[in-house]
């Protein structure tokens, strides 16, 4: 086999540093997925648009570079990141939608767009604020995830969760789990700061949402557990019954200045990791 199932999950774009892909080390034998970050259901003041998404991130990352990054790197997939925490000045939050089938057949309509321009593979769901009732978010996004697999438009839908969004996310795992591939649960939230620290709090997550599908993360320069200690937890991890499938890393925009350090260090664990 080619491809033991060994993914990557690196977020790039979100920061405004002018980013680019070719910058980031990628290792043939994995699975490499670019997240960029994020299209937002907004207009540039930050005001909702009824589902309809467009493009915020770094204008660096070019339709034609997305297509050379894929030609040159088959194992590459690019998705697109929902929401994130803000726009400018703006926090953005998840809105029941007053008509939520038109939310959805808006969603589909934009992303659809946005799919064929950027040559996209995927969604990752990265809302980070709720209202006190958000049942909506559940059903919108996964009938939106549906749609958008059920008609090919792409073939892959991760989601972001982190330590107080919990709740809308098991809601959407719960009931469309079928089609969200991975969980990039934001570990770098729940301050744990230690390889035994990350394993317990890995072990919840695993147990909340599916074992095989919450990938382990770092957030270069970030919150949580920093530096080397972040491979003793992936190795602990294993010793403790888990299969190590991935990492997710937030973000390459941080990374270029230390060379892509854990870009190079996380996939060499993976390659060398003998669990499948
Ligand atoms: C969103 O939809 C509502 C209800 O159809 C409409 O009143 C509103 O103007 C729409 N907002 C935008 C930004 O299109
Ligand atoms: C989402 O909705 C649930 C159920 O109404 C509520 O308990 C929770 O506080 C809400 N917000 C978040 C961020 O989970
Ligand atoms: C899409 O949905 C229809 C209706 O449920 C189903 O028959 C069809 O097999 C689905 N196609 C894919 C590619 O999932
Ligand atoms: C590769 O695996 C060996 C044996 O388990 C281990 O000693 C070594 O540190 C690993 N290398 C990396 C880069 O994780």
């Amino acid at each position: 086999m080619l491809l033991d199932g060994k993914v990557m999950m690196e977020y790039i774009g979100a920061t405004g540093v002018p980013v680019k892909f070719d910058q980031v080390p990628i290792e043939e034998d994995i699975n490499f997925h670019f997240i960029i970050s994020f299209a937002i259901d907004a207009d540039p003041l930050g005001k909702p648009q009824n589902g309809t998404f467009s493009p915020y991130w770094v204008p660096s990352l070019t339709p034609d570079s997305v297509a050379a990054i894929k030609a040159s790197n088959p194992n590459v997939k690019a998705l697109a990141s929902l929401s994130g925490w803000s726009l400018g000045d703006k926090v953005l939050s998840w809105y029941n939608p007053v008509d939520p089938q038109l939310w959805i057949s808006n969603a589909f309509t934009s992303l659809k767009s946005l799919a064929t321009t950027y040559q996209l593979d995927g969604i990752d769901i990265d809302y980070e604020n709720f209202p006190k009732h958000n049942e909506s978010f559940a059903y919108c996004i996964g009938e939106l995830i549906t749609l958008l697999k059920n008609q090919s438009v792409i073939s892959i839908a991760t989601i972001a969760p982190f330590h107080t969004t919990t709740i809308p996310y098991l809601d959407l795992f719960n009931r469309y789990g079928g089609v969200i591939d991975y969980v990039n649960h934001q570990f770098y939230t729940d301050k744990v700061k230690t390889p035994r620290g990350y394993l317990e709090a890995f072990r919840l997550r695993a147990s909340q949402f599916d074992k095989d599908k919450v990938l382990p993360s770092y957030e270069v320069n970030g919150r949580g557990i920093q530096g080397d200690a972040f491979f003793d937890a992936l190795r602990l991890l294993e010793a403790n019954g888990f299969d190590v499938n991935g990492v997710m890393i937030f973000s390459a925009d941080a990374s270029a200045s230390n060379d892509y350090y854990y870009e190079r260090k996380s996939q060499a664990f993976l390659l060398n990791s003998t669990t499948m």
